[in-house]
């Protein structure tokens, strides 16, 4: 076994931390580049919850193939987006305080209503999704409300 000396142990463990910290950077400037795309997401509805588990006022947060869907109960009715921020890529959550959907990594957020920018950063709205009860069951798919 080779003679590693303590700088050489720090130099490698300063690489190991530059490529650790090259790979927080580029995750999502690669995301914000590559962005969730609709022809991307699955084609077959996903089960979210039984109806009865989504008050309104309330919301899920689902796996919906590679990306995450959030779907919100409103007066209006059920409403669903891509969970994904299009600003760079962190997941967006619903206050149901302030009505709106909220995204923690730089202060973006979006109307519930249609996915629309309110305020911050994010240059797009959210992906629009489609949600619908069959049968008690809400599911989230992709396609026309
Ligand atoms: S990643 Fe959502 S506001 Fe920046």
């Amino acid at each position: 076994m080779p003679d590693i000396t303590r700088r050489d142990f720090l130099k490698m463990l300063n690489g190991a931390g530059a490529l650790l910290g090259l790979g927080v950077v580029a995750t999502p400037v690669v995301a914000y580049f590559y962005p969730a795309r609709l022809e991307e997401m699955p084609s077959e509805p996903a089960l979210v919850c039984a109806e009865a588990e989504l008050p309104i006022g309330e919301s899920k947060t689902v796996k919906f193939g590679r990306y995450p869907a959030i779907i919100v109960h409103l007066e209006e009715g059920l409403k669903a987006y891509s969970a994904v921020c299009t600003h760079f890529a962190c997941l967006v959550k619903w206050n149901p305080e302030a009505v709106r959907l909220e995204c923690p990594c730089h202060d973006g957020y979006f109307s519930p209503s249609d996915g629309s920018v309110v305020a911050g950063p994010p240059p797009a709205p959210l992906t629009p999704l489609v949600a619908e009860v069959v049968d008690g069951q809400v599911y989230v798919k992709v396609g026309e409300s």
